[in-house]
């Protein structure tokens, strides 16, 4: 089922937006022209991860050295701190762990996410 949650508009650029979707607290976030959509609860003890920080991913070429890498977004749970790639929703630390993430299209300057099926 897609479900219609807005105008690209009503998007703003580096930040998650909570929407509902189906039975789902979906949040959207904007990383310039892309789009994320990741079901609001962690793996973790079920907290409202989409209530956390959204930054690029650190990492460095060597120790003492660190980056920013603004093509791959992470987002950290604001009850203890796992981070998820938004990509496929997996945990940076294990993997195994991974939040929902739903498909995300743009058709006529709207916001679509399909519910029930998730991203691969
Ligand atoms: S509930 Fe998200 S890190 Fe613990």
């Amino acid at each position: 089922m897609r479900v219609d949650v807005g105008p690209v508009s009503d998007f703003e650029d580096h930040r998650v937006r909570i929407v509902n979707a189906g039975d789902l607290e979906v949040g959207v976030l904007r990383w310039r022209d892309r789009f994320f959509a990741i079901h609001n609860r962690c793996p973790h003890q079920k907290g409202p991860v989409c209530l956390g920080i959204v930054s690029g991913r650190l990492g460095g070429a060597a120790p003492g050295s660190m980056e920013v890498d603004e093509e791959t977004p992470v987002l950290a749970c604001p009850w203890h701190g796992w981070e998820f790639e938004l990509e496929r929703g997996r945990a940076l630390w294990d993997k195994s762990y991974a939040v929902k993430v739903l498909p995300v299209s743009i058709e006529s300057g709207r916001v679509l996410l399909e519910v029930g099926r998730s991203r691969d």
